[in-house]
């Protein structure tokens, strides 16, 4: 038997190793550092605001069978890679409408950000911005247009809209965008009525929340959520403020069934800049907007909470790039939560993806902070991805591909 020679041990060396670093006063900030995925974040999320918060995130329509199902397709993806290429220098960035982006990696339009925590869509922004990347402004947003671009004027943005019932309204909604300096509008036609979401149902959602006796015990389990809650300003759809109008009747306002084709012709005579039409979820569809000279379109299911059991759009993107991917750019969201996903869409043929949930389990866990957690994990993934299959920028990525297994 092989035995190692003892010594006495090396004090210096045993000292030299030890970490002394003071512990942090700044708990929730040290766990966010440690957070190493977005599910790390997730579960710092739940811990963090109440119940009724993080299920209306998380939640999805119905049995969140699509959900699931987009999740599980990100599993099955295959990458393909190349060994022995000079990989010591990765560029991820791409162009959209001629201007650079750091990350193929967006951000979704996500209503209520300050209901998951006080500081909203403004903090989001800031960490597009601080990483060269686009935010997209939600129609049901908590803070307006002109708010936004207010606050962080640097930040890249384009604005989510609803066909409304009434097409005053919209136009109203579009001038505060045109005026407040967004780039581009994202036209979301998968909500011709509200998805029916169980979750929120039975947790007895409201918007503002609603003071009730079980309220005052979910006070007591998350006093910091509540505080920031009851000490910053009025929680509300700001794009509609001075509308004087109920929660009901906004609704009913802002989603038009009645919503075609037609519509979006109009759409694109009044604003007059780039339209990407979000919620696409079949190739016909698609070949006709392309056809009718949209910028580009997202295959998303609202992230399964609009139609449950529709298609899944990572397996439709590949017939979709095809068919228009010359015309228009496709983009895809749903369930993208780490920087692999990011990287298995845009090999599959995306120009970039587009998160919701992930960068809203980052503001719940610790807002800015988090959110950009979120983008630094991303990143390092998507990088390191690139490295290990051998693409050096996105061309390559896309030259190299990547596939669903059956199994
Ligand atoms: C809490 C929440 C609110 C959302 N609000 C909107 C919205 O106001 N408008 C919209 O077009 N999509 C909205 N979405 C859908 C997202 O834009 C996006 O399609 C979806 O989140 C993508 O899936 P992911 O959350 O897995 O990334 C929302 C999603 C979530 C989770």
């Amino acid at each position: 038997m092989i035995k190692s020679k003892r010594r006495f041990p090396d004090l210096p060396h045993l000292v030299s190793l030890i970490d002394w670093k003071i512990p942090s006063i700044h708990r929730n900030r040290t766990r966010i550092t440690r957070a190493m995925t977005i599910s790390d974040l997730a579960k710092i999320a739940k811990k963090r605001v109440p119940k009724v918060v993080f299920d209306y995130v998380e939640g999805s329509a119905l049995d969140e069978v699509s959900y699931s199902r987009s999740q599980a397709a990100f599993d099955r993806v295959e990458f393909t890679a190349h060994a022995l290429r000079d990989v010591s220098k990765i560029d991820p960035s791409i162009e959209i409408f001629g201007q650079k982006v750091d990350l193929p990696i967006l951000f979704s339009p996500t209503g209520y950000t300050r209901f998951m925590y006080h500081v909203g869509e403004p903090a989001v922004a800031n960490v597009a911005a601080k990483n060269n990347l686009i935010y997209s402004l939600s129609t049901m947003g908590t803070t307006s247009p002109k708010e936004l671009a207010d606050q962080v004027p640097q930040a890249r943005r384009w604005f989510q809209l609803y066909v409304m019932q009434n097409r005053k309204d919209s136009l109203s909604v579009i001038k505060q965008a045109k005026d407040s300096g967004f780039e581009a509008l994202i036209l979301t036609v998968d909500t011709p009525v509200s998805g029916i979401r169980i979750r929120d149902m039975k947790n007895g959602l409201t918007i503002p929340p609603r003071i009730r006796l079980s309220t005052v015990f979910a006070i007591a389990r998350k006093p910091i959520w509540w505080l920031n809650l009851f000490t910053t300003k009025k929680l509300e759809f700001a794009a509609f403020r001075g509308w004087n109008k109920t929660l009901v009747e906004l609704a009913a306002a802002i989603f038009d069934p009645a919503t075609k084709f037609e519509d979006l012709k109009w759409l694109q005579s009044v604003w007059g800049g780039p339209i990407i039409v979000k919620g696409v979820q079949n190739l016909e569809d698609a070949k006709r907007l392309a056809k009718m000279g949209v910028d580009g379109i997202i295959l998303s299911n609202h992230g399964g909470r609009q139609l449950e059991k529709g298609p899944v759009p990572l397996e439709l993107l590949p017939e979709v790039v095809k068919a228009i991917g010359k015309k228009a750019d496709v983009y895809i969201d749903g369930a993208v939560l780490s920087g692999q996903d990011a990287y298995a869409a845009v090999a599959m043929g995306a120009k970039a993806v587009f998160i919701g949930r992930a960068y809203l389990y980052g503001i719940m866990a610790g807002g800015e902070l988090g959110v950009e957690r979120v983008i630094e994990i991303m990143k390092r993934d998507f990088i390191n991805t690139m490295a290990l299959t051998g693409a050096r920028n996105i061309a390559e990525v896309q030259k190299t591909g990547a596939r669903l297994r059956n199994s």
